[in-house]
């Protein structure tokens, strides 16, 4: 046993030893990976007394959670219904109402009609036609010239060009990067996972009304002047013309990309840098071979992804494993636990850029596969090659990385990396 750990029953026959439940102790959210690799082994479907639901580790059992119609993504409902007083329900609607709009939270058949009109925003030709803007805006992030550049990969590259990106494609004014920004950091504390509490629920509940205002008069103008290959445009004709979706599913779901489509792709691209300053043959390959590219960012997904776990609600009684989860139940899917199973990929722990590793779970699967995994990965794709244009080499300027302790997302503070070029 070790220092934290403790006695539970996995649901089979014998009682396991697994490691303490907090998920947020520092050595959990340092290193999230030998935490769910030991779960996997000795607990695979636990319930963690601590965060109210069952971890579930193991690939095949993670994929079958996310395809199948017995659990429910709207995990916002029951916490609003059963878990706060009516006084409190009052006071948080707000914040409430616009979070339901959000098709991460919809379930069939509401989720279908949602998905249908956002996908049309989604086209390959929107996504692609963003390209040679990222090209451009990463060439000026990122030093170029002879010699060794330091840089706070974070501050200077990985935040500001998603952020940029998703920013131009909303329509949002360039100078307001920091307001979506610190918007995004409150409300994205709180959906994720439950409606939090006390006072980073408050933020959150100005933060979604002050972004709802921000943004309604930039919608109002696109209205009257639409353009070509836009996301904002795509979704008010979605609005306007098949009168499918409301003024407030138009807002939450703007609000909505601009908060996914930012942090997510900014950690893939720092925990993209960190992984190959740590593999340095690793980088010698790609650049060598240019055609690993792909692959290295898909392998960056399974190996350290920006999401580290996904949350359901049992909407029967079901089976995982050898566990019966109650109706009500909350499931946290731990895809990476998954995308560390040896059932699944060879030699787990190592970072290997030419793995087929196209079965990672980061984007989750199922219905709600993220809508924006092109452009996440046409972003990374892109940073990428302007690294390996740039630069013979990278390496950390730090021995320890810290990470934000968040259940959900995989957040470095902090990256500072020497290119050489
Ligand atoms: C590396 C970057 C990203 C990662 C790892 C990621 C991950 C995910 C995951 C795991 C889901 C499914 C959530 C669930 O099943 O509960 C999801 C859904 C979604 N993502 Fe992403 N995402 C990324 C980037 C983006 C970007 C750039 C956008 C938009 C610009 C975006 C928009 C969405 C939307 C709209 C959904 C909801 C789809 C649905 O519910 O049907 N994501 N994302």
């Amino acid at each position: 046993m070790t220092p934290n750990s403790e006695e539970r029953f996995d649901g089979g026959s014998a009682p396991v030893t697994v490691l303490s439940d907090d998920l947020l102790a520092e050595h959990v959210v340092e290193d999230p990976h030998s935490y769910f690799s030991h779960l996997r082994e000795t607990s695979p479907v636990h319930w963690n007394k601590a965060f109210r639901a069952w971890v579930v580790t193991r690939h095949a059992d993670c994929l079958a959670v996310l395809k199948s119609p017995n659990f429910a993504a709207d995990t916002v409902s029951p916490y609003f219904e059963n878990r706060l007083s009516e006084r409190e329900q009052t006071k948080w609607r707000p914040l409430f109402d616009v979070l339901r709009t959000w098709i991460v939270f919809k379930d069939p058949p509401d989720h279908a009609r949602l998905r249908g009109l956002m996908r049309g925003a989604f086209t390959p030709r929107v996504v692609e036609a963003i390209r040679p803007a990222v090209q451009r805006m990463a060439s000026t992030l990122l030093p170029a010239g002879e010699g060794r550049h330091e840089v706070n990969l974070i501050e200077e590259f990985a935040f500001p060009l998603p952020a940029w990106v998703i920013s131009s494609m909303v329509g949002v004014h360039q100078e307001d990067l920091w307001l979506v920004s610190e918007w995004s950091k409150d409300i994205v504390e709180v959906a994720q996972g439950s409606l939090g509490s006390g006072d980073r629920r408050q933020r959150a509940q100005t933060a979604m009304l002050e972004f709802r205002e921000y943004l309604r008069p930039i919608v109002e103008d696109r209205r009257r002047n639409p353009r070509d290959n836009d996301l904002l445009t795509e979704l008010i004709t979605a609005e306007t013309e098949s009168h499918q979706l409301t003024v407030d599913e138009l807002l939450g779901g703007a609000i909505l990309l601009l908060v996914a489509g930012h942090e997510t792709t900014q950690n893939l691209l720092a925990n993209c840098v960190i992984a190959l300053a740590r593999n340095p043959e690793q980088y010698r390959r790609l650049k060598e071979d240019r055609s690993l590219v792909r692959g290295t960012v898909e392998e960056t997904l399974r190996f350290d992804g920006p999401v580290k776990s996904l949350l359901r609600v049992a909407v029967d009684e079901v089976q995982i494993g050898a566990v019966t989860v109650a109706k009500g139940d909350r499931v946290l899917i731990s895809v990476a636990g998954a995308n560390r199973d040896p059932r699944k990929f060879n030699d787990p722990d190592f970072f290997d850029v030419g793995r087929d590793a196209s079965a990672q779970l980061t984007f989750g699967q199922g219905i709600h596969y993220c809508l924006g995994a092109p452009l996440a990965r046409l972003e990374t794709q892109e940073a990428l090659n302007l690294i390996l244009d740039r630069y013979r080499s990278v390496r950390l300027l730090t021995d320890r990385i810290e990470y934000d302790p968040k259940v959900i997302a995989r957040t470095p503070l902090s990256v500072p990396v020497e290119f050489t070029s």
